[in-house]
């Protein structure tokens, strides 16, 4: 058990959850709404129509979810925290039995020798802060702020690695500007907002913790690697490179927006928007960068006929552009390839000096086609196949030179995909929505086998 990142000598292992997407028990001991919650009850936003109110029922099961992660034999378990459980109407008034829970979630790992490592903000906004304009205000990430505060205090003693925010990316720009994802408004440049305030949110929660005595506070962006197809779509590649890498990797590095950004991004330039020390208060907050990968990106000039869609609108400002994607691919559509991790991993590693972590990484696999072994285990042959390829590019990134701490796999349990519903399959255990049955398919036991001959 670690309060601190692992060693780089070796690859750790874990495996990562989010509140939103297991949890359930949604107006259980006085959660408050949340952004999730309001946003999968207006109809068309999901595609099954499900929400997360039940979603795997871990806020019951997570003794039994402690076990399953424990038998994985990995290290660590990343799980995030619902801010709507610990202060329901998202400032003021604590929530104790809410804070109850992810005491008990962390004794429940502590007990298995499995170390917590907490994200605080997983997409599930406090639905008070969203009528009060949620990411789009400044008072959002003041608010953010005193929420940090009030779990480090009462898990402090036992988590030691916090992350702030999960894809702030997503949140901002799905969430204000493609409308694809909570609070599914679609605000354009105003988006960029978000953006800033997400980013204010974790420099001023991560000075919070360091003075608490914190020392590995970090942030888990889905930063992306963009491979043009053709000459032309290299020169429009630079904005969505700005609105998916720069804008985090820019403050967090060097306190600063860059000038191709602020050119496809001019909401960042206004000093109302982005206050004097703001950038510095971002810059060197960081002592980690998790990476969340699935697909590399292979960006096309778009056909002006798509103008609507999502790909165009989740990057405000930025010459429009859709996405190549080549096979093999996942059931959620996304291309396997491993190359675009090690990439990734390397280059980040280069640009901000800094350790990292594979904070997410895993594949949907329709495991309902696959036929089921003998003792009813999924045989999951292909998400096998994807965990092996992504864990040697990684362990190929290290050998480069980049500072990779641990791989954790998304995602533990079969949950709630967001706008994609429970249509979406990215457990290594199988969960049956109808009893709750957890059954670990065989890509548990492949990691299981990996995990043990790895140490
Ligand atoms: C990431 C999210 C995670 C999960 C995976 C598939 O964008 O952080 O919650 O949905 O994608």
């Amino acid at each position: 058990m670690s309060l601190h990142l692992p060693h780089r000598s070796a690859l750790a292992y874990g495996a990562a959850t989010a509140s939103y997407q297991i949890e359930g028990a949604s107006t259980e001991d006085g959660r408050g709404a949340s952004i999730w919650d309001t946003f999968a009850a207006r109809p068309g936003t999901v595609r099954d129509g499900s929400d997360g109110s039940v979603a795997c029922d871990s806020y019951h099961r997570y003794e039994e979810d402690a076990d399953l992660v424990a038998g994985l034999g990995v290290g660590w378990y990343r799980f995030s925290i619902a801010w709507p459980r610990v202060l329901p109407e998202g400032t003021g008034r604590v929530e104790a039995r809410g804070l109850d829970y992810y005491d008990r979630l962390v004794d429940a790992l502590l007990a298995r020798g499995v170390s917590p490592t907490a994200t605080l903000y997983h997409w599930d906004l406090p639905q008070a802060l969203e009528d009060r304009g949620g990411w789009l205000e400044r008072s959002t990430a003041e608010a953010f702020a005193e929420y940090a505060i009030v779990v480090h205090e009462r898990l402090g003693d036992r988590v030691g690695v916090w992350a702030t925010h999960n894809e702030p990316w997503c949140a901002a720009y799905l969430g204000y500007a493609a409308g694809i994802h909570a609070p599914g408004r679609r605000e354009g440049g105003a988006a960029h907002r978000a953006a800033h305030h997400l980013l204010l949110g974790h420099g001023l929660a991560a000075a919070h913790l360091h003075e608490a005595g914190v020392s590995d506070v970090g942030i888990a962006l889905n930063l992306a690697p963009f491979w043009p197809e053709s000459p032309d779509a290299v020169a429009a590649t630079d904005g969505i490179d700005a609105i998916r890498n720069r804008v985090w990797l820019g403050p967090l590095v060097d306190g600063a927006y860059d000038a191709g950004l602020l050119v496809v991004a001019p909401e960042l330039a206004d000093p109302a928007v982005v206050r004097d020390g703001d950038l510095e208060l971002v810059r060197g907050s960081a002592d980690w960068i998790g990476i969340n990968y699935y697909t590399p990106f292979r960006p096309t000039l778009a056909d002006p006929a798509l103008e609507t869609h999502p790909e165009v609108d989740a990057y405000p400002g930025a010459t429009p552009v859709s996405f190549v994607v080549r096979e093999p691919r996942t059931d959620i559509g996304w291309e396997v390839e491993a190359r675009g991790l090690e990439e990734l991993l390397v280059d980040t590693h280069r640009r901000t000096g800094l350790p990292l972590v594979v904070t997410e990484n895993g594949a949907a696999y329709a495991d309902d086609t696959l036929q089921e072994g003998a003792a009813g285990v999924i045989d999951d042959q292909d998400r096998i196949g994807y965990l092996r390829d992504h864990i040697a590019a990684t362990e190929r990134a290290r050998a480069a030179g980049a500072d990779v701490r641990a791989y954790i796999v998304w995602t533990l349990l079969d949950n709630f995909e967001w706008a994609e519903g429970f249509t979406k399959t990215f457990g290594v255990v199988h969960v049956d929505p109808k009893d709750q049955t957890r059954t670990p398919k065989a890509s548990y036991h492949w990691l299981a086998e990996h995990v043990a001959g790895a140490r």
